[in-house]
């Protein structure tokens, strides 16, 4: 009885360890392309557009100057883990980071998905426009390919809430949480996730909706696999139109 259970436990220490392991490797590998930072995402940042603007709103846009105020914790790397992107990661120029949580922090490094979406296959700036009427199903294909990702759809974590973890924490004994916070600070995923959504609707959208089962298949890699994905966008979202 008593051995069995130590067994159990350290089944799970292992396996939870390998996986870890697992993650962090996929999230290296995936490194094939460089961070190339908000100005990049100028199109998603412009006046109007939905998630641009919902991002202006949250701290992750200014979290850095916000939070960092001195020189010594502009330096910290246990700072700049959590308050800043990519650090440690290639990035355009050799910058050692990119200030704030940015974009790529979530979506991954963006030099091959600027490509596609500024000179799709060598064609020019508005070949990726006409793909995205003509087949939205196969331009989400090359945009994720070009290693762009959105959790819980793609990438290296299965689901949203994975994603978030890499920085917040649900346990307020966490090791690895800000040393700054409250000590009873934690992350309640559900309002974090409903304040920080910034799905709109997409032509893509409808598309996925009217899929035939044999499509689905066909295009599983590519659709969502986190349920929370499926629940209904933001009224403001509905409204907007600025792509
Ligand atoms: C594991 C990720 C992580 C690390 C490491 C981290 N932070 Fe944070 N920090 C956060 C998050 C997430 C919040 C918001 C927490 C909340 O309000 O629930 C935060 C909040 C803060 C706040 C606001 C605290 C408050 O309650 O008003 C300050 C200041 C801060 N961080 C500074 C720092 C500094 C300085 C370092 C390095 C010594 C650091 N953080 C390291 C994730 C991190
Ligand atoms: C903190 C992580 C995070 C950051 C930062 C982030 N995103 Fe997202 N993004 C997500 C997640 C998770 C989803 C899927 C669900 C959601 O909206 O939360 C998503 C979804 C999207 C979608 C799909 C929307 C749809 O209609 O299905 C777009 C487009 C997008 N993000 C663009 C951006 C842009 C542009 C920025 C920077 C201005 C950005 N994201 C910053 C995590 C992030
Ligand atoms: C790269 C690290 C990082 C990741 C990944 C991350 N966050 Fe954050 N988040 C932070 C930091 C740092 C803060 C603290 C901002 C501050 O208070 O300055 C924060 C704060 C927040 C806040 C409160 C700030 C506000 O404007 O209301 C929300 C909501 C939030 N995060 C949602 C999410 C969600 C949802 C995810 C997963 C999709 C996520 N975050 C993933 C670093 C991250």
């Amino acid at each position: 009885m008593h051995r069995g259970r130590i067994v159990v436990c350290g089944v799970a220490v292992i396996s939870f360890l390998t996986f870890s392991q697992a993650n962090w490797v996929r999230a290296e590998e995936a490194q094939k392309y460089l961070y190339v930072g908000n100005a990049g995402c100028k199109c998603h940042l412009s006046k109007g557009c939905f998630e641009g603007d919902e991002y202006k709103e949250r701290l992750h846009s200014h979290t850095f100057e916000e939070r960092l105020t001195t020189e010594q914790d502009k330096n910290n790397p246990e700072c700049l883990k959590c308050h800043a992107t990519a650090y440690k990661k290639k990035i355009k120029d050799n910058k050692p980071y990119l200030e704030d949580v940015q974009c790529e922090a979530c979506h991954g490094p963006g030099e091959k998905y600027e490509e596609v979406k500024k000179n799709y296959k060598g064609k020019g700036k508005d070949a990726f426009n006409e793909l995205l009427k003509k087949d939205p199903m196969l331009a989400r294909k090359e945009q994720f390919d070009a290693g762009l990702y959105t959790a819980g759809i793609n990438g290296p974590y299965k689901t949203i809430k994975e994603q978030c973890l890499e920085c917040h924490w649900e346990d307020a004994k966490a090791t690895n949480k800000c040393p700054k916070t409250k000590p009873d600070a934690v992350m309640n995923f559900k309002e974090t996730f409903e304040k920080d959504d910034h799905r709109d609707h997409d032509t893509i959208d409808d598309v996925i909706e009217k899929m035939s089962p044999a499509d689905k298949a066909k295009w599983k890699d590519y659709l969502e696999k986190d349920e929370l994905l499926l629940s209904p966008l933001k009224p403001a979202a509905k409204k907007a139109k600025k792509k």
